[in-house]
């Protein structure tokens, strides 16, 4: 069974002491995204390797009468919806919910601050990392102790990223995406990441990879080359052997996310890779000093508002008092 990771120290921490809680939850990139025909549910089967990248989303809950969801970030924040109707369809809100049910404690509430750093609706998993970081925020602010295979139970229900949200590092995704467990990863990645000003829905991308590829496996392929370069720690192993299904059909939708590829490689990245189902464009380094260059490159050609991203980093993590929140 997949066991979610535990800060140094972290079991011997006071429950609850305080009356806020902020935990810290990462994006994700689809290193491979193999997707087979779509599931007689509509959901697509995915053999996916994800990795956390070092971009976050911190969530701070603290005690409420009526659930609220406020919102603040480094990202573009207007498509996050908001209003009456929005908190109750928040995923942050609806993990908090569930969380709530799974203990039979009806009428909890919780005020919830999103503070965002992942692009919205950029395929990095934003939404998801802030149910996840819900999930464990308000499991510690209500002294619940929740088992790790509940936890991810509850994630896998909430959405098809959201159990690797919890995990973070590096895993495979099976399923449709909510089936994780970790993989060897020795390497110390860089990746830079082009948002786009306009998001992606992700049912439209899917939708598109039905009409683009109608005769699609049942079961997408094993990335037995991946696993190799991700153990080795080669990054030009593993840039010659990223794959993501998603990226015709979403290059169809936006045909001008081509010019986002063409840039990156012409700046010198090692490969470009949408990101999910997009239409975030990730562009992998060599090592740090070489992704500031790609970077660097990206902006001499006009693109700009570049994220620089270590990876992998952890999942959902509480942050120790006084740090963001406060
Ligand atoms: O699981 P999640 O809520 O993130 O999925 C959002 C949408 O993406 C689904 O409603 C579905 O249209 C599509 N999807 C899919 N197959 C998957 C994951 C997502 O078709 N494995």
């Amino acid at each position: 069974m997949t066991a979610l990771p535990t800060p140094p120290g972290d079991a011997d921490r006071p429950r609850a002491a305080g009356r806020r809680v902020t935990v810290r939850a990462a994006a994700k990139v689809n290193l491979h995204l193999g997707v087979g025909a779509p599931r007689p549910d509509g959901f697509h089967p995915l053999v996916t390797v994800y990795q956390a990248v070092g971009l976050y989303d911190d969530v701070t809950v603290s005690p409420a009468e009526a659930w609220s969801v406020t919102v603040s970030g480094s990202v573009d924040l207007a498509s996050v919806p908001r209003g009456a109707d929005a908190v109750a369809g928040n995923l942050a809100v609806r993990a908090g919910r569930a969380l709530a049910a799974h203990h039979g404690l009806r009428d909890r509430a919780a005020a919830i601050h999103l503070d965002k750093g992942i692009p919205v609706a950029g395929g990095m998993a934003g939404g998801s990392a802030d149910a996840a970081a819900a999930l464990v925020a308000l499991d510690r602010l209500w002294s619940l102790g929740t088992p790790d295979a509940d936890l991810l139970g509850l994630a896998a229900r909430l959405g098809s990223d959201v159990p690797f949200s919890l995990l973070g590092g590096t895993a495979l995704g099976t399923g449709r995406g909510e089936l994780v467990e970790p993989v060897e990863d020795a390497g110390s990645w860089w990746w830079v990441a082009v948002p786009s000003g306009q998001g992606l829905a992700t049912p439209s991308v899917y939708r598109r990879f039905d009409d683009l590829v109608p005769g699609a496996p049942a079961a997408p392929a094993h990335p037995a080359a991946l696993l190799r370069a991700l153990s080795a720690g080669d990054p030009v192993a593993l840039a010659a052997a990223l794959r993501n299904d998603l990226q015709a059909p979403a290059l169809d939708l936006r045909p001008d996310l081509a010019a986002t590829f063409e840039a990156g490689l012409d700046a010198g990245a090692l490969a470009a890779l949408l990101s999910g189902s997009g239409p975030t464009v990730l562009l992998l380094a060599e090592d740090a000093a070489h992704a500031r260059r790609v970077a660097a490159g990206l902006l001499d050609r006009g693109v700009g508002a570049v994220l620089v991203m270590p990876a992998p980093v952890a999942g959902a993590h509480v942050l120790p008092d006084g740090e963001p929140g406060e």
